[in-house]
């Protein structure tokens, strides 16, 4: 697939959390070549530091306007929450490969996000808000400040069940807490994002019920095309990049 090199307009910036915030940008080409669980690669700045891009899931993508979801944990991602209307920013992508869409018959369709990984479901959840299953998120927050109110996501047919670390916002423990609510249903596709002792808990789970997944990986990037080889990290199958082979891999490949 070709990418897009470009520098879209910003058009908002705004808090949803006391950790998070929502960046959108105008971006017509991009909002309609993304597909759940693609990243774009960002230029933070306009100089050269940092040098290296930084990669962010979409979060939405409609009427011309690409969105990402971000937490500020550091240099680049601080830069971010500096930007403001009319600002422009350099974006490479579309990058990286989709989740796989939930075929007409699935019955149940699970996503289990840990924190900020739960960005690239509110586009998955745009993307299949007609279908039949019943559709489920479950998230996990370290407390408020890393919790928002999902009603996009409720809009979009899903039920959402939070865990915080410390009981601000639904119930108290880590979101493997609310595994149980899966466990009945044999034919559930499961679609993890978020820290990797989170994931490999997801992974443990799937096998468990024989349950098939998929999972969105997360890795400090350089060049973001492959070439480097700085994302790679070990699957049954060997090295592969995260942000070639990836970010999404088949759970069960996956070497926690
Ligand atoms: C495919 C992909 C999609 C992503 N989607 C999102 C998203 O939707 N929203 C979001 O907030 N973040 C997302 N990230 C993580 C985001 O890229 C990093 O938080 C960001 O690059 C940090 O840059 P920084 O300059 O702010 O921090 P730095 O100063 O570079 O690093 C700050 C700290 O964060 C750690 N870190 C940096 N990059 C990563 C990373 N990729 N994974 C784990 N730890 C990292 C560093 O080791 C360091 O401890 C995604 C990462 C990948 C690979
Ligand atoms: S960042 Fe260069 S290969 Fe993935």
């Amino acid at each position: 697939m070709s990418h897009i090199l470009k520098t879209f307009p910003v058009v908002a910036l705004e808090k949803v959390s006391d950790a998070y915030f929502r960046l959108a940008f105008e971006a017509p080409v991009l909002a309609k070549a993304v597909q759940p669980g693609q990243f774009i690669h960002i230029k933070v700045s306009e100089g050269w530091e940092p040098f290296f891009r930084r990669p962010f899931s979409v979060y939405r993508a409609q009427d011309g306007v690409v969105e990402i979801l971000f937490e500020a944990v550091g240099r680049g991602s601080r830069l971010l929450t500096l930007k403001k209307k009319g600002d422009t920013l350099d974006i490479l992508g579309p990058l990286g490969t989709p989740f796989t869409l939930p075929p007409a018959g699935v019955k149940k369709i699970v996503f289990i996000a840990g924190g900020v990984g739960v960005a690239p479901f509110m586009l998955f959840s745009d993307r299949i808000k007609a279908h039949k299953a019943e559709k489920l998120l479950l998230y996990g927050g370290r407390s408020r400040a890393h919790t928002f109110p999902m009603t996009a996501f409720k809009k979009n047919g899903f039920r959402v069940l939070t865990a915080t670390d410390d009981g601000s916002v639904g119930v108290k423990g880590r979101v493997s807490d609310l595994f149980s609510a899966v466990a009945a249903a044999p034919s559930a596709r499961i679609y993890t994002c978020g820290p990797r002792p989170m994931m490999g808990a997801v992974q443990a789970f799937a096998r468990g019920h024989g349950l098939w997944g998929e999972a969105s990986c997360e890795e400090v990037m350089a060049c973001g095309l492959g070439a480097c080889l700085g994302c790679s990290i070990p699957t049954a199958h060997g090295y592969r990049t995260v942000c070639h082979d990836g970010p999404v891999f088949d759970l069960n490949e996956l070497v926690f």
